[in-house]
């Protein structure tokens, strides 16, 4: 049984990150996408919310479940024995931030493999800080992120 993980901040998740899913899903027996817990981090969706959020994005995958991790990721995969760890390319810079990340974490974790997935070219310029940008300013972001995303962006920015 292959098992897959995507980790990431997901703050929130996007149609950048569906797209990765989308992908990877039918690659695998299983994958879990992992939501960091990081206390150097202020977001703006608390780890519960943005899991519930994931949840819903991710329903029509029965193979793909969620969940939260903190510390390191490499210690992570190796508790639940990921064979393989996905990362989106959305572009030169993002392989250039990601290749040393991906050798640390070999070195860190033997077993699991680092896969990168290029991105389509329509979520090339997705990012969840321009998303989350986009809807502070009363920006339209439907095109850009699931529907639940997009009503939980409009009630965290209504309510500031
Ligand atoms: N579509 C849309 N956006 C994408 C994307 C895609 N396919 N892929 C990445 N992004 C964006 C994210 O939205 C995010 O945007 P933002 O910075 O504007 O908010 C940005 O790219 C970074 O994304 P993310 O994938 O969430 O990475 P991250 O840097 O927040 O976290 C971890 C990466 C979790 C894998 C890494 O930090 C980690 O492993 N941390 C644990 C500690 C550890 O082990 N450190 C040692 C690593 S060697």
């Amino acid at each position: 049984m292959r098992l897959a993980v995507y980790p990431g901040t997901f703050d929130p998740i996007t149609n950048g990150h569906l797209d990765v899913v989308a992908k990877v899903a039918p690659l695998f027996d299983s994958c879990v996408i992992a939501v960091l817990h990081n206390p150097n981090k202020q977001p703006l969706f608390t780890v519960e919310e943005r899991l519930d959020l994931i949840q819903a994005a991710v329903a029509c995958w029965a193979n793909v479940r969620v969940e939260s991790f903190s510390g390191l990721l490499a210690d992570y995969t190796k508790q639940i024995e990921a064979d393989v760890v996905v990362r989106g390319l959305r572009s030169v810079s993002d392989f250039e931030a990601e290749l040393p990340m991906a050798q640390m974490n070999q070195r860190l974790d033997t077993h699991a493999v680092t896969v990168f997935i290029p991105t389509s070219r329509d979520s090339a310029d997705i990012s969840s800080s321009l998303v989350r940008q986009v809807a502070m300013h009363g920006g339209d972001v439907a095109a850009l992120v699931p529907l639940a995303v997009c009503n939980a962006l409009r009630s965290k920015f209504m309510s500031t």
